[in-house]
């Protein structure tokens, strides 16, 4: 019996920056990690520990020092970022990031879908497909669907944010990575895209991983949570163990491994930090 490939694998990845230079930096040591089809994994560690380069890693943004990259069992470690737009989704912090500001909303959601196929870019929704944008963009209350035709650049951080989502699930990527999505978001709206990305996430059945410096988003979505601290994972957690976690439970994680948590923000007032 052969099993699945997973949707992800990092195998033995290490990455170095400036190597063999006085400002060399170990980012990235010895990182091994398997996420399967409609996992969804949060990953949390505080500034400098790492969770962009993992993501630049497996986007092929950055090559790895060491180690393989396999996307569906294929190891994709040698191929460049644009060889695995067809399989892989990247929704950054910078909502700016992701969309064409001139083009409208209709013809960003086009080109999204043109990606990757054969027949190249189809600028022309048809009616069924406009009709179904439509839907999706209402059930977000962001009234985007009445800006179909809209430029992009006109939107606000969320209604932008909420369209570079929608376009990311059109491309039925294997895996969907979310680096700090919501991080310029102010809370009701990173409330509201957050609940977008669960059901984009649910409905493509991706391999998820979001990167999140807040704790509560961290815990409150997903199956499955990451630590990172100085370029290592250093805990994964999921199941009975992720429901029953609370924020004190994850600071303490980074805490005990020497790190500062980067946004003390988000904790709950007083909370009982180990010192
Ligand atoms: N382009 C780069 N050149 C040199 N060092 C970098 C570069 N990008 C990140 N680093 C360093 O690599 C480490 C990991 O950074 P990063 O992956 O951005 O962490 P995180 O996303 O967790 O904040 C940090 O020490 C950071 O300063
Ligand atoms: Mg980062």
């Amino acid at each position: 019996m052969t099993a699945t490939p997973a949707a992800l694998a990092l195998d033995h990845v290490g990455l170095v920056y400036n190597g063999r230079r006085p400002d060399e930096v170990v980012a990235l040591t010895d990182i091994s990690l398997c996420v399967e089809s409609g996992e969804f994994v949060t990953l949390v560690g505080s500034n400098g520990a790492g969770k962009s380069s993992m993501v630049g890693i497996v986007s092929g943004a950055l090559r790895p020092t060491r180690g393989r990259v396999l996307i569906g069992g294929r190891d994709v470690t040698r191929h460049p970022d644009h060889r695995r737009a067809r399989h892989i989704a990247r929704v950054f912090d910078d909502p700016r990031v992701g969309t064409a500001a001139e083009l409208s909303i209709e013809d960003n959601l086009a080109l999204a879908m043109g990606r990757g196929s054969r027949h190249g870019l189809r600028w022309a929704l048809s009616t069924r497909k406009r009709d179904r944008m439509r839907e999706r963009l209402a059930a977000l209350g962001l009234g985007l669907e009445d800006r179909l035709r809209d430029p992009v650049g006109m939107l606000s951080a969320g209604q932008r944010q909420s369209v570079t989502m929608i376009m990311a699930g059109l491309v039925r990527p294997t895996v969907l990575l979310l680096d700090e999505h919501l991080a310029a978001l102010d809370p009701a709206t990173a409330d509201r895209v957050l609940a977008l990305t669960a059901s984009l996430a649910e409905e493509t059945g991706a391999a998820t991983l979001m990167v999140t410096h807040n704790m509560e988003h961290a815990l409150g979505i997903g199956t499955r949570l990451l630590v990172m601290s100085r370029g290592r994972l250093i805990a994964d957690v999921s199941g009975e163990r992720k429901r029953a976690m609370d924020v004190n439970g994850v600071v303490e994680l980074i805490v005990s491994a020497g790190d500062a948590v980067s946004d003390r923000s988000i904790l709950p007032e007083r909370s009982e930090l180990p010192t």
